[in-house]
């Protein structure tokens, strides 16, 4: 179970949902997290909600700004002296704006933090693992990686590109040392996604009944998939897409 002592782990996205999830399991792993986020507060209460806060700490990181994400990456470098695992997990949806509707700068700023980010902070700890000769990069595309109608034009072509980004990653780095991954969940019950919280959703009621899982994905369900991704459990998986969408592609239907 402790298969992360003495691992240093970087979380994107990590004040909310599946990011705040994934820095619970991997401090319960044993990990030492830096859980990064635009919003610092938010940032701070997944830390300080921790049954050991002190084995993470929360930074304001901005992945779509080049400098905000090397100044997060240095600071956790000069901290822990490492870094084992990246989680590109940050990302936003678009409003499931139509390709006329869609303005210019909501498709710039959708690309620039689901697409743009992930590639930004690759690039900023890629230098520390290829240092290392080990690493590994997780990033978190989508069902809307493979298919249309789980966000607009702008969320979709971003996850795919995602998708494409990880399988670049793995050509350029694997045989140096570096896993790259991605994982692509369907409707997962976070604030991204649940009505409650997203005027912009869609019928998720009915799109969940049609799921054949019949049920929304828990964000600790996401957060077990990572942890084995990033573990030596899975030395050998490298350019791999982790669908884990309650059957969502498989159906092969637009559950809306
Ligand atoms: N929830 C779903 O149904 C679902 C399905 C498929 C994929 N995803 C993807 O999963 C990932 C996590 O989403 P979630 O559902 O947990 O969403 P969420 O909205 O609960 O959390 C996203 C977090 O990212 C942060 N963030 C936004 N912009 C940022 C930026 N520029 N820099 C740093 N942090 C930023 C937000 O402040 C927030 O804390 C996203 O990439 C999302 O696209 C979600």
């Amino acid at each position: 179970m402790n298969d992360y002592e003495n691992k240093v782990v970087i979380i994107t996205g990590a004040g909310s949902g599946m990011g705040r999830a994934m820095v619970g399991e991997f401090v319960s792993r044993g990990a030492r997290v830096a859980a990064m986020d635009i919003n610092l507060e938010r940032a701070k209460e997944t830390v300080d909600g921790l049954s050991d806060p002190s084995m993470a700490f929360a930074l304001q990181v901005d992945v779509s700004d080049q400098d905000s994400a090397k100044r997060g990456v240095d600071a956790v470098i000069s901290r822990w002296g490492r870094v084992d695992l990246l989680c590109n997990n940050a990302g936003i949806l678009d409003g499931h704006a139509t390709a006329h509707e869609v303005s210019l700068a909501e498709w710039n700023r959708v690309l620039a933090v689901n697409l743009t980010g992930p590639f930004l902070m690759a690039r900023a700890v890629i230098p520390q693992m290829l240092s290392q000769g080990k690493g590994a990069i997780i990033n978190t595309s989508s069902t809307s990686g493979f298919s249309a109608a789980g966000g607009g034009s702008a969320y979709t072509a971003s996850k795919h590109g995602v998708i494409g980004l990880t399988r670049q990653l793995t050509f350029e780095y694997g045989a140096r040392g570096i896993r790259v991954n991605s994982i692509c969940p369907g409707a997962t019950a976070t604030p991204l996604a649940l009505p409650e919280h997203n005027a912009a959703s869609p019928d998720m009621d009915l799109a969940i009944s049609k799921v054949p899982a019949r049920r929304w994905c828990q964000p600790g369900e996401i957060a077990k998939l990572a942890a084995f991704l990033g573990s030596d459990d899975a030395d050998y998986v490298h350019g791999s897409d982790y669908v884990m969408d309650g059957g969502w592609l498989a159906a092969a239907r637009d559950p809306f």
